[in-house]
């Protein structure tokens, strides 16, 4: 069954026009491209065909996507999804005057070993939902808000539930019946609930920071779940300058994630790596703090994603159209790049080749926007502009104007 989405106002590519084919793994896809008065095809589930609406082939199928604007799917590199309870409390006394501190993780963490499976499980499925109806066709689970070995090991399972990209943060914060022993925890994490979780996911994340994890500490973690399978990535520099970078750049990780505050020497071992900035505006949105600085980052030549970091703590959305806004008016990016970052950018801090672009071969996930071009994420911000989300070359979520023949 194969379908043609024409008249296209605007068709983000991300692909190179003429052999638009999947980037090889390891490769990094296309940079941002578009392609106006387009048309798709999709078929099996991946994309068959992209080009001028006029010379599309015929299909099972035809959707008149009537001059708006179609993007693939975002990819949200990185989200916390799997919790109970809520912090809106904190959220209010942090806009008075508060500051963000990780403590308050441990709230969550209480919260979240009460839970039930059930509990959990339908506050994960509804933040998924809520996600992939704005557009979100990939995206990133983390575990750490159980910290102990059971509930580290469910949040991972029920993670997996949703997304094949599930990522282990047994090493979030010390819990607070090993504040008197934080090397015991180091041990647990590294140890017993390694063992229990690496079955279940596919990367390892480390919260390095003061206040949590140090250098040596996360260099031990990532070491330790390297050892059993699990690829690499770290939450650095997010609430002040720390080794967080060095450390996921030495781990050869896929990505840095918040690089909030970096130093020059940060920034050009960023540049001298893999290792991707994952910027998650929404963080310094909620938490009141200056955004980091994504065009020094470009300019050096980092591979720049973006995020959204849903967790009920530092920021609490699931928009990645509220992060390229934010993206493109406080952290100095064009509209082509925060597009690109929340894609493509996302795919290569998975290191995913199949989604992220619309070259033929890549999986069929789509967002058509209720707008002509993909600026309008930027232009009219707050307004809601899906009209209908692919995934898998089917329908997940449509207006109904969009359905109408
Ligand atoms: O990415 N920085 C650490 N972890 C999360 C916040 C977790 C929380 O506050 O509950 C983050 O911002
Ligand atoms: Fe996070």
């Amino acid at each position: 069954m194969s379908t043609l989405i024409t008249n296209i106002g605007e068709l983000v590519t991300n692909a190179p026009v003429g052999d638009p084919g999947p980037a090889g793994p390891g490769e990094d896809p296309g940079e941002f491209s578009a392609i106006t008065g387009a048309a798709v095809v999709i078929d099996g589930g991946h994309i068959a065909w992209t080009g001028a609406a006029g010379r599309a082939p015929a299909a099972d199928d035809i959707v008149d996507a009537r001059g708006r604007a179609v993007l693939p799917g975002y990819v949200d590199s990185h989200a916390h999804l799997v919790f109970a309870g809520e912090r809106g409390a904190e959220f209010a006394a942090r806009m008075a005057g508060q500051p963000y501190t990780a403590g308050g993780i441990a709230s969550t963490v209480a919260a979240t070993r009460a839970a039930s499976d059930v509990t959990l499980r339908a506050g994960l499925r509804r933040l998924a939902d809520e996600m992939l109806r704005q557009g979100t066709t990939t995206l990133e689970c983390k575990s750490g808000y159980g910290l102990t070995v059971r509930d580290e090991a469910r949040s991972l399972m029920l993670a997996a539930e949703v997304t094949p990209e599930v990522t282990f943060l047994g090493a979030h914060v010390v819990p607070p019946e090993y504040s008197r022993d934080p090397a015991g925890y180091l041990d647990l994490v590294c140890g017993p609930m390694l063992d229990a979780c690496a079955p279940h996911a596919r990367w390892i994340d480390v919260f390095c920071e003061e206040g949590a994890f140090g250098a040596d500490e996360a260099t031990a973690v990532l070491a330790a779940g390297r050892a059993r399978g699990l690829l690499p990535r770290v939450h650095a520099n997010q609430l002040g300058p720390g080794p967080g970078v060095r450390v996921a750049v030495e781990a050869g990780a896929a990505s840095a994630d918040h690089c909030t505050h970096l130093t020059n020497a940060d920034v050009d071992l960023l540049a001298s790596s893999r290792t991707v900035a994952t910027l998650l505006p929404g963080v310094e949105f909620s938490c009141r703090q200056p955004y980091p600085d994504a065009r020094r980052l470009l300019g050096a030549g980092v591979t720049v994603a973006i995020a959204t970091d849903c967790n009920p703590g530092s920021c609490f959305t699931s928009s990645m159209a509220l992060c390229v806004a934010l993206a493109v008016r406080e952290m100095g990016m064009t509209t082509q790049e925060a597009v690109w970052s929340a894609t493509a950018g996302g795919a290569v801090a998975l290191q995913r080749a199949d989604v992220g672009h619309l070259g033929v071969g890549a999986r069929a996930d789509l967002l058509m926007l209720d707008a002509p071009s993909h600026t309008y994420l930027a232009y009219r911000p707050g307004v809601p502009l899906t009209a209908a989300v692919w995934r898998e070359g089917r329908m997940a979520a449509a207006r109904p104007q969009v359905l109408a023949r």
